[in-house]
């Protein structure tokens, strides 16, 4: 099986610099593959943050202590850190949240709401994770806009021509995510951005699964908004952003009301900060904040361009191991693809396969990857999903590879 394939690249890491990989569990070498999920932290995002709280713990923007200026000064370095990783060029256009799935919330109830009617219609890639969806329906109810999905092939590939022949002038917005979480699919988002301008409809691009990967240059791919997760990128969770247009954030309204966002408060009324303090209402996650900070440093010392030459190498390899396992029919087969392996397997449901995989130390999600609609259409209830990160290993796949064989002989 998996010594009849191509070998695997070295990580271009320490495995060291990742404590969480030394543990055992249930008496095997951890093989962590729910890296979609979310991916485990080097010790320099840890200790960043751990250095703030024992040095510089303060709040940000509001003090001229020292300790506030500190933590201000490594707040707002994290924000020129992201902007340059995207390609943005101004750091005031990244807005800080709570993770992607606030990110595009907040489109939704700012632009959103000002901008969509019952004579629009938003166009949502089929493959769309729930928090592209659902943030879209809570508009609909409000405003009356028609949500259309764009097609997926079996393979999991969205619908250009349908696309194509369905943008007109009545569409405000086109959603689509850069990488799907559940199958592993590369959208070609600077095209679809280039569609979707032709007609004056914007473009969201959920940016999660990428930017570790392959991340977006919010201006060669000519994006309108950027969504993307902290913890899915070596960072900590409850941290996320939002990338904005310049042009399009300069008038947007305000998301939440509270301290930072405003300049003037008074029983007559209040006038708004600039943005981003403008969308930042309250004392931000500032650990989350100069934790991504790190995980972008991290990011940027072993290099995106190495990081994928590892992982469409781990890719390969798993792709092959694979599908040459009895019963196994893998679930997404797009051409152009991230590590990520989704599959089902004759005779055993995902959930019964991922408690089975664990006894052998083999972390997988299960599940619909919150893709239901993704999910009815592939005709499946679920699928168990192996995702890829910088730190996997060729043993990592052999060890998923042994534990499939295994499971298979428990049910047979
Ligand atoms: N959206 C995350 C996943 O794909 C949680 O597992």
């Amino acid at each position: 099986m998996a010594g009849s394939v191509g070998q695997v690249s070295l990580p271009p890491v320490e495995l060291a610099e990742f404590p969480i990989l030394a543990q055992r569990v249930h008496g095997n070498r951890l093989a962590y593959l729910d890296n979609a999920a979310t991916t485990q932290k080097p010790r320099s995002v840890i200790e960043s943050m751990t250095h703030y709280y024992e040095h510089d713990n303060a709040n940000v923007h509001r003090g001229v202590h020292l300790l506030s200026q500190r933590a201000t000064d490594a707040f707002d370095a994290a924000r020129v850190k992201l902007a340059q990783f995207i390609g943005a060029q101004n750091p005031n256009s990244v807005l800080w949240t709570k993770g992607c799935t606030e990110a595009i919330n907040l489109v939704a109830q700012t632009w959103g709401l000002a901008n969509l009617g019952p004579d629009k219609r938003i166009l949502l890639s089929a493959m769309e994770h729930h928090a592209n969806i659902v943030p879209w329906q809570m508009v609909a109810e409000r405003t009356g806009v028609t949500i259309t999905p764009i097609p997926v092939s079996d393979e999991g590939v969205l619908d250009i021509d349908w696309l194509r022949a369905n943008l007109d002038e009545t569409v405000a917005l086109v959603g689509v995510k850069q990488i799907c979480n559940a199958l592993g699919t590369v959208n070609p988002i600077g095209e679809i951005a280039t569609m979707a301008h032709a007609v004056g409809a914007l473009i969201l691009v959920d940016g999660a699964q990428a930017l570790a990967h392959a991340p977006a240059n919010v201006v060669a791919d000519d994006l309108d908004f950027y969504a993307m997760s902290a913890h899915k990128a070596y960072g900590p969770t409850g941290v996320g952003a939002l990338y904005v247009r310049p042009e399009i954030l300069r008038d947007l309204a305000p998301y939440q009301g509270g301290g930072d966002m405003i300049r003037t408060v008074s029983w007559e009324g209040t006038t708004y900060n600039d943005p981003p303090n403008r969308f930042e209402a309250g004392t931000p996650n500032i650990a989350g904040v100069i934790g991504f900070g790190a995980a972008l440093d991290f990011l940027t010392r072993i290099g995106i361009d190495r990081i994928h030459l590892h992982e469409e190498s781990l890719l390969e390899y798993g792709t092959s191991a694979l599908s040459a396992v009895p019963g196994l029919t893998l679930r997404g087969t797009a051409p152009c693809k991230a590590a990520i392996l989704s599959f089902t397997l004759d005779g055993i449901h995902p959930h019964d396969l991922g408690t089975l995989l664990d006894g052998h130390g083999v972390a997988i999600r299960s599940g619909h990857h919150c893709c239901m609609p993704l999910m009815k259409r592939l005709g499946v209830p679920a699928t168990a999903r192996a995702s890829l990160a910088v730190y996997n290993t060729q043993q990592d796949i052999d060890q998923l590879v042994f534990a499939l064989h295994e499971a298979k002989r428990v049910f047979a």
